[in-house]
């Protein structure tokens, strides 16, 4: 997609299509007013028709207008008339724009939408929401699909520019750099989450990562096979590796954009190509789903090729531990104690609480990159879909100005997370007569216990843990990897870069 930012008033554009805003109880935004005044009240006149109420959303594509040069018009609503909008009612009408764009023959746009003022957001954020908006409209999966949609059936849609006044164009224009590397990292995390395990194995997601590397000279690919995963000692990761036919592997991709003896930000994602449970066998409904217990490695992957993209001044290393978890003769059985690379022992008492078993051995080996931060991402607990459900990811840490960096950085970028606590009294519940923890800590505060687990891993470390398990995609109708939190990560990392100038 060729975006643009499109200075100055609307005007009359020549465009394939125009998309204007419109509040409710027909009143008009500044550039449908504008388009209306051009078209001889041909806009207001439909309004009037009551075609078109205004609701957060809504949309209606007019065509031909007397006076106007664009060939459609898509009127857009934006809810209640108001000096700035609210985000969430600006997001509903880019998405509603977009979807509706999408459906038509338009070659170019010229979106108006960003002219209007929102709660929060300067023009870059503003003119990157719709950016973005318009890349996940257009996302499509259809790799292991033998026929793949037909030319003719795509959407035509190349150019689109958005309105912005003079002084907003530079800021504008940053909007829009971010927009495509963070489309560019999307386009990856969402197609590795959404092939299915026999084709994205650890092998393959390691393969994935090396040809980021050939293809970005910033970024450096080493991968760490099972001979080196044994003499480092990662006998937690190898345990759940062992049932199954797959190698595990561990993936570290390194960013250098900064200073040379700066500290890098260290992102770990859990890289479960596909979670059966183990021995602790899932149920079978729904089980295909668990192709996505490699999110958390897919959002680690997305985002070094977004900092490519983008070249930030910032040093990030990503780490992705990667296995499956299936049961098998030699698959771990519960009961079974393993030593950690860190030297403690772990009781498993539930195989399919296999993720935290591949993330500590891949946040003992971060060490070695003396990291500034440390942040975990993974589809982790069944317990925070059930707490927080999809609006957040669930997010603890043992540093507070971390915690609340990220915090801000979902709600900046709208891939939000909520904190939940992660105190000292949740601890026993991972006590073993066997071991020096049991690897789950029992029903209640799932999520809690999970990161509890984790903790005994970073301690002295700054690190949080953001477990996706809601977040990372969507089941029915829009079954398909979401992406996130690719867009959280790369908030917090460019208002990190921000901060050092
Ligand atoms: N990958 C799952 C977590 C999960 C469940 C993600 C549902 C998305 C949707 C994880 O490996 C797991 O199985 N966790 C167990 C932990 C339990 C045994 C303590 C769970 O949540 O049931
Ligand atoms: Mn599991
Ligand atoms: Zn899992």
């Amino acid at each position: 997609m060729d975006f643009s930012v499109k200075a100055g008033a609307l005007g009359n554009p020549d465009t394939g299509c125009v998309v204007v805003g419109i509040y409710e109880k027909r009143v008009l935004t500044r550039a449908a007013a504008a388009l209306d005044e051009q078209g001889g009240g041909a806009i207001s006149h439909v309004l009037k028709s009551g075609d078109h109420k205004g609701k957060p959303g809504e949309t209606l594509l007019l065509h031909a207008l007397p006076g106007i040069a664009a060939e459609r018009v898509l009127l857009v609503g934006c809810g209640k008339e108001a000096e700035e909008i609210g985000t969430a009612d600006y997001r509903k009408a880019l998405t509603g724009a977009c979807n509706a764009l999408k459906g038509t023959g338009a070659k170019s746009a010229v979106f108006a939408l960003t002219d209007l003022a929102v709660t929060g957001r300067d023009s870059a954020l503003k003119v990157r929401d719709a950016a973005l908006a318009l890349g996940n409209a257009l996302y499509l999966y259809e790799e292991t699909k033998s026929e793949k949609s037909a030319q003719e059936d795509r959407p035509p849609l190349k150019k689109v520019a958005y309105v912005l006044d003079e002084e907003e164009v530079a800021s504008g224009k940053r909007g829009l750099a971010e927009a495509r590397a963070l489309l560019a990292g999307l386009e990856l995390t969402k197609r590795l989450a959404n092939l299915p395990g026999n084709i994205c194995t650890p092998s393959y997601l390691a393969d994935q990562a090396k040809k980021l590397g050939h293809a970005h000279d910033t970024l450096d690919v080493t991968i760490v096979e099972e001979k080196e995963m044994e003499k480092l000692g990662m006998g937690a990761l190898l345990s759940v590796a062992k049932g199954s036919r797959q190698p595990p592997r561990l993936i570290v991709v390194e960013y250098r954009g900064g200073k040379k003896k700066q500290k890098p930000v260290v992102l770990v994602g859990k890289g479960l190509t596909f979670d059966a449970g183990g021995i602790s066998l899932k149920p079978a409904a729904a089980m295909d789903e668990m192709k996505y217990d490699m999110s958390g490695g897919a959002a680690v992957l997305g985002v070094m090729k977004a900092l490519a993209e983008l070249k930030l001044p910032i040093n990030v290393t990503g780490v992705v531990p990667a296995s499956e978890n299936l049961p098998d003769g030699a698959a771990n059985k519960p009961g079974d104690v393993v030593t950690s690379m860190s030297g403690q022992t772990i009781e498993i008492l539930n195989t399919d609480a296999e993720g935290r078993l591949i993330l500590c051995d891949a946040l003992t080996y971060s060490r070695r990159f003396e990291p500034e931060v440390v942040v975990d991402i993974a589809t982790l607990t069944g317990a925070c879909v059930v707490a927080l459900g999809k609006p957040a990811s669930g997010l603890l840490g043992n540093d507070q100005t971390l915690v609340n960096a990220l915090l801000s950085a979902g709600e900046r970028s709208g891939d939000r997370a909520w904190q939940l606590p992660l105190w000292e009294e949740y601890q026993d519940q991972l006590k073993s007569p066997f071991a020096d923890m049991a690897n789950v800590g029992g029903r209640e505060g799932g999520t809690i216990t999970a990161a509890c687990f984790l903790s005994r891993y970073t301690k002295d470390l700054k690190w949080a843990h953001l477990d996706i398990a809601a977040t990372a995609w969507d089941s029915g109708a829009n079954k398909g990897a979401t992406g996130r939190p690719l867009p959280l990560l790369m908030q917090y990392l460019i208002d990190r870069a921000g901060e050092r100038g």
